[in-house]
């Protein structure tokens, strides 16, 4: 299958590296640096020494694919829209983003769109070195296209190194994925801890389990359930840093409005500890300038 990847950040790179072993993948990025690199050395996985093949183009020479996984955080989603109208009517795009504010971007997509999530540990290490930290799937559901064509799609992406699974609720996966991130995301970046402190210090296991109940009074789910899931990505993921954690510390913007924002704007009663945490990110931003 030939497969556009949109994204170079660590889960493209990630996906690329695992996808290209069986498909011809093309990677889209925004620097010709990145691109350049790719094309001239591969794709490394920090633990093979063998780089796998994969093009690199710019978003702007975006071509027709079967299959399009968009990769890109929160912030970019809406840059990468335009690029969608271009492909044909059948082409599956995949969305792989945390939090839930980029539903209402997908909503006007007339192309079969399928909505994921990724329990992977990644992190891009350079342009074209990516390292796998932490073994997890890619849960796929359907948005606006068929069941049965996710499911030979998914049997397609499927392999035993990098598994693909299907799930039929998005909104379930969004939501509960939603919650981890609403949890440990914030506190290890205010803190600048590994993920792992979430539940080795106490006090911060206290926000923790505030943030995790106005998270699942906001999504209406199970605290006591979603409670033992922080706690078990916290645990599985102890030495990791955050994505909220690493997006600040390297000058970019956080998905804090996609994840705390998201929360605050759909909450109909006050949700105290989520709205200190999602200040505190404003803050953070503003004061190394990723913001104004
Ligand atoms: O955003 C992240 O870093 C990850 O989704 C998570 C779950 C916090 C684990 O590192």
């Amino acid at each position: 299958m030939k497969i556009g990847i949109i994204g170079g950040g660590s889960v493209g790179l990630l996906v690329a590296r695992y996808l290209c072993e069986y498909h011809d993948v093309t990677v889209y990025v925004r620097n010709k640096a990145q691109k350049q690199k790719l094309n001239d050395h591969g794709l490394f996985l920090s633990s093979c020494t063998t780089p796998c093949r994969v093009n690199a183009l710019l978003t702007s020479e975006f071509e027709q694919e079967d299959c399009v996984i968009v990769c890109v955080k929160q912030p970019e989603i809406s840059a990468v829209l335009p690029l969608i109208t271009h492909l044909n009517e059948q082409t599956p795009i995949l969305f792989l983003q945390n939090g839930m504010s980029h539903i209402e971007f997908i909503q006007k997509i007339t192309r079969p769109v399928y909505i994921g999530i990724v329990t992977h540990g990644a992190l891009r290490k350079s342009d074209h070195i990516v390292m796998h930290t932490g073994k997890g799937v890619i849960k796929l559901a359907n948005f606006s296209g068929n069941e049965e064509d996710l499911f030979d799609l998914v049997q397609k992406l499927n392999s035993e190194a990098f598994p693909f699974t299907t799930e039929t609720n998005w909104h379930e996966i969004l939501a509960k994925k939603l919650v981890v991130n609403a949890v440990i995301n914030p506190l290890t970046a205010i803190f600048e801890v590994p993920n792992g402190e979430i539940i080795h210090n106490t006090y911060l296991m206290r926000l923790a389990k505030e943030l995790c109940r106005e998270a699942c009074l906001v999504l209406q789910l199970d605290f006591m359930d979603q409670w033992n899931t922080v706690q078990s990505v916290a645990a599985n993921t102890k030495e990791n840093i955050s994505s909220m954690l690493r997006d600040i510390k390297t000058n970019r913007k956080s998905e804090n409005d996609a994840i705390s924002g998201y929360l605050i704007k759909k909450s109909i009663s006050d949700i105290p500890y989520t709205t200190f945490v999602y200040n505190s990110i404003k803050v953070l931003e503003i004061k190394k300038g990723i913001i104004e």
